[in-house]
């Protein structure tokens, strides 16, 4: 089976906020990514609401038809807006004011007396918690003990890796990190920095069930369209893990 995906529309509302005009709606571009495949949606409302805003969130928790996920901070403000607009799932990540877009992954341990209490809350209404963190063994503990459902593995250093010998020790890391993971009963998902070029051996870890792409699809949907750039990114996560399966 492949792994599923998720598109980040984060980008389509960048576009519209630019000029603060009302198009392009990620409203829209939500039921174009479900016509070309993705099982799920996924929005980042973000502190400075830089890009979605709470009345895209509540628009698309009544038309998208797969799944929807809330990227936020831990925060109080945030875990209200969820618990009352109820998306499937929520992934708590790390915010920067200054950032151009979330760096690194959330330190649970470091912040795990707020993460448990926000993990509760959530599952509390039904609300499936993941927690975007680096690929290391003490934050996966740390996160396991915090009663998250799941985790999404930030592979932003995979994908900057400069070289070839960077990239396989990153990769491996990511392989590491996602038979831990598995092995503590954990979804496991991931995202950040992935693209057309770098998702095949990443889709080949077969405990990875969900992957979060945004950028470089939209990125594509400028030259080839929505429906078809999500389409070819299910295609490809496809071949990969039939190709993972087939060696
Ligand atoms: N997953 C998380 C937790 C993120 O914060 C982001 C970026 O908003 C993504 C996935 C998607 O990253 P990209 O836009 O680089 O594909």
């Amino acid at each position: 089976m492949r792994p599923k995906l998720g598109v980040n529309i984060d980008h389509v509302a960048t576009l519209r906020q630019v000029r603060m005009s009302v198009y392009p709606d990620p409203v829209h571009a939500a039921v174009l990514c479900e016509l070309g495949g993705a099982d799920g949606i996924t929005v980042h409302l973000r502190e400075d609401r830089r890009h979605i805003q709470e009345r895209d969130v509540k628009i698309l928790r009544q038309i998208v038809k797969t799944k929807l996920n809330l990227e936020m901070a831990a925060t109080k403000e945030m875990v209200e807006i969820a618990l009352d607009i109820r998306p499937d799932s929520v992934c708590l990540v790390p915010e920067k004011r200054a950032e151009l877009t979330t760096e690194g992954g959330l330190n649970v341990v470091e912040s795990q007396e707020v993460v448990r209490d926000v993990v509760k809350a959530l599952k509390n209404a039904g609300i499936e918690v993941s927690i975007f963190i680096d690929p290391d063994l003490d934050q996966i503990s740390m996160a396991k003990r915090c009663d998250t459902d799941a985790i999404e593995l930030h592979t932003g250093k995979y994908c900057d890796a400069p070289d070839k010998k960077h990239r396989e020790y990153e990769l491996s890391r990511l392989i590491d990190a996602a038979k831990a993971a598995s092995k503590m009963g954990l979804k496991v998902n991931a995202g950040h920095g992935l693209n057309y070029q770098n998702i095949f051996d990443v889709a080949s870890i077969e405990e990875i069930e969900e992957f979060n792409i945004g950028h470089s699809i939209v990125a594509r949907s400028i030259y080839v369209g929505l429906e078809r750039a999500v389409r070819e990114m299910v295609e490809l996560l496809r071949f990969s893990r039939q190709s993972r399966a087939n060696r």
